[in-house]
C-alpha cells in the first residue's frame, strides 16, 4: 500500500470513528488534548468486548490464571526498583527552528534510514548524528536539530504533595500495569491456591509521556493494557514461552484477524535480563507495528522487588521443598491497538448498485450492538409498540438498539457502519402473520422468521 493509500485508509477509519461515536479526540471543544482520546458510545462497547474476550481467555477458560486490579498509584519505590525512574526513556531531539520535540527513531524511519524503536538508544543516537543533514523536521522542514538526549516517559503527579515542595520524591502514574502484579505476587500466592506454573492477569490504564503521538490511537499518552505474568520454575522458561507465543497468536485469529496480517518480530537487542522477546505485529494502515509483546523476563522483576523491599519473594515448592524466585513469561497487549487492528480488519467500502456502502464486518462477539430493531414506519403506533415489545424481549439476552429514525435504508446504513450483525424489521406481516424480517449485515440477505422463534434463532446465530 502506498503512503497516500495508507493515509486514506487511516483517515477513513478515523472519520468513521468520529461520525459514528467510536472515538473522539479528548477535550475537543477546547481544541483537543494531544495524544489522548475518548471512547464514545459504540467505542466503549467494542473496547469492553475486546477486554471481555481477553479476560475470558485468560481467566475463565483456564484454571492456572487469576485476576487482579491493582491501583494506578503505587509507591515511587516500585518505579525506582523496576528501573523505570532511571531507564524508561526514548531518544529525543528538538528542532531548533520550530521547537518541535521529535523522537529520533521515528525521524530516522520517516527519512528512510534504517532504525526502529527496538534498537538501543545509543545505536539510534549514533545513526542520528551521522545522518542529521538528510533528516528534515516534519513540521517546518529544517535540518537544524539539537543533539539527541534521552527523555523519561514516566508521568509525574502531585498526589499527596500539599506543600508544593517539589524537592520531594515525585509520585508517578503507572507506566505499565505489570508492576502491580509483581508487587502483589506474594499476596496472591498466600491468599489463593495457585501453584507454579500460574499466572496473574490484569487490565488497566497506563500513562506515558510519549514524544511521537501521530497514528490516532496507536500511540497515546493514556492507554489501557491487558497484561498477564506467568510464573514458572527456572529452566522451564522456554517451554512456556513457546506455549504462550502460540496461545497469543491464536487469540488474534479467534478475534477474526487474518493470519496474513500478523507477523512475529524477534527482538535482537535484548535487555540484559531477558531470555527471549518477540512482538506480535499487525499490518496497520501505516505498516506492520507492534500489537503485543511476549517476553521471557527471567527472575529480574521479582528479584529487584525482593532486593529493594527486603521482602522474601521466593516460592517454596510444596512437593519438592525447593525454594526459588520464579521466572516470568509476560504477555502484554494494548486495548487501543487491538481496537485499531479490529477496525482496520473490519472496515470495508463496497458498491451496492449506485451507492457506496461502508461496513464494519466485526465478528458478532465484538460488535457493539448485536441486533437492531426497527418498526417499518414511525407514524404507525401499532408497529412501534410491537417493535418495542420485541426490543424489550431481546435486550434481556443481547445488546440491542431500537431505531425508528429515517427510512429503512438509512437505518441499515447506520447499523452497517457500526457493525451490527442483524437488523429486525417489524412490519404489517408482524401484526397479521406474526413474522419479522431479519436482515444479515454481510450478505444483506433478508429472511422472514416467526416472532415466537426469534430467541432460538439468535441463540443459534450467536
Ligand atoms: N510490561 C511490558 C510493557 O509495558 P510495552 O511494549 O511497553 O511493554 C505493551 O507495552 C503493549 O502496550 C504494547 O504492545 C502496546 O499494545 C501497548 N502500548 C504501549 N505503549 C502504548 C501507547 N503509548 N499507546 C497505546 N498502546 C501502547
Amino acid at each position: 500500500m502506498s503512503k497516500k493509500d495508507a493515509d486514506n485508509s487511516l483517515d477513513s477509519i478515523v472519520a468513521l470513528c468520529k461520525r459514528r461515536g467510536f472515538v473522539f479526540p479528548s477535550s475537543e471543544i477546547y481544541d483537543g488534548f494531544t495524544a489522548v482520546y475518548d471512547f464514545g458510545p459504540y467505542g466503549v462497547e467494542l473496547a469492553n468486548n475486546i477486554k471481555k474476550e481477553w479476560w475470558r481467555a485468560m481467566t475463565q477458560l483456564r484454571d492456572d490464571i487469576v485476576g487482579l486490579d491493582a491501583a494506578i498509584f503505587m509507591s515511587p519505590k516500585v518505579w525506582q526498583a523496576s528501573g523505570h525512574v532511571k531507564g524508561f526513556s526514548d531518544p529525543l531531539t528538538e528542532c531548533r527552528q520550530c521547537h518541535s520535540r521529535l523522537r529520533l527513531d521515528t525521524l530516522l524511519e520517516e527519512a528512510g534510514i534504517l532504525a526502529d524503536e527496538k534498537m538501543s538508544e545509543e545505536e539510534i543516537n549514533n545513526i542520528f548524528e551521522n545522518n542529521k543533514s538528510k533528516i528534515k523536521c516534519p513540521n517546518c522542514g529544517s535540518s537544524d536539530f539539537t543533539p539527541g538526549k534521552n527523555f523519561n516517559l514516566l508521568v509525574q503527579s502531585n498526589l499527596g504533595n500539599f506543600t508544593g515542595d517539589w524537592s520531594k520524591e515525585p509520585i508517578y502514574l503507572r507506566g505499565e500495569t505489570c508492576q502491580g502484579i509483581y508487587v502483589n505476587y506474594k499476596n496472591v500466592l498466600n491468599s489463593t491456591r495457585v501453584k507454579i506454573p500460574f499466572g496473574i492477569a490484569q487490565i488497566g490504564k497506563a500513562f506515558r509521556n510519549e514524544i511521537t503521538t501521530r497514528q490516532f490511537i496507536f500511540r497515546t499518552r493514556e492507554f489501557e493494557q491487558m497484561e498477564m505474568q506467568y510464573f514458572v520454575k527456572p529452566g522451564d522458561d522456554m517451554k512456556y514461552f513457546e506455549q504462550w507465543r502460540q496461545t497469543r497468536w491464536q487469540f488474534y485469529l479467534d478475534l477474526g484477524i487474518k493470519e496474513k496480517n500478523l507477523q512475529w518480530h524477534k527482538h535482537e537487542n535484548l535487555v540484559f535480563y531477558a531470555q527471549e522477546a518477540y512482538d506480535i505485529e499487525y499490518k496497520f494502515p501505516f505498516g506492520f507495528k507492534e500489537l503485543e509483546g511476549v517476553h521471557a523476563r527471567g527472575d529480574y522483576d521479582l528479584s529487584v522487588h525482593s532486593q529493594s523491599s527486603g521482602i522474601d519473594l521466593d516460592y517454596l515448592d510444596p512437593i519438592s521443598n525447593e525454594k526459588y524466585i520464579p521466572h516470568i513469561i509476560e504477555t502484554s497487549a494494548g486495548v487501543g491497538r487491538t481496537f485499531l487492528a479490529i477496525l482496520t480488519e473490519s472496515y470495508r467500502e463496497e458498491r451496492v448498485g449506485e451507492e457506496l456502502r461502508t461496513v464494519l464486518a466485526l465478528p458478532s462477539k465484538l460488535a457493539p450492538i448485536k441486533i437492531a430493531i426497527f418498526p417499518l414506519l414511525k407514524n404507525k403506533p401499532e408497529l412501534v409498540v410491537r417493535a418495542r415489545e420485541i426490543f424489550d424481549f431481546l435486550k434481556l439476552n443481547w445488546r440491542c438498539e431500537f431505531d425508528d429514525n429515517g427510512n429503512i435504508g438509512k437505518r441499515y446504513r447506520r447499523q452497517d457502519e457500526i457493525g451490527t450483525p442483524y437488523c429486525v424489521t417489524v412490519d404489517f406481516d408482524t401484526l397479521e402473520k406474526g413474522e419479522v424480517t431479519v436482515r444479515e449485515r454481510d450478505s444483506m440477505q433478508q429472511t422472514k422468521i416467526k416472532v415466537e422463534n426469534i430467541k432460538k434463532y439468535f441463540q443459534d446465530k450467536f
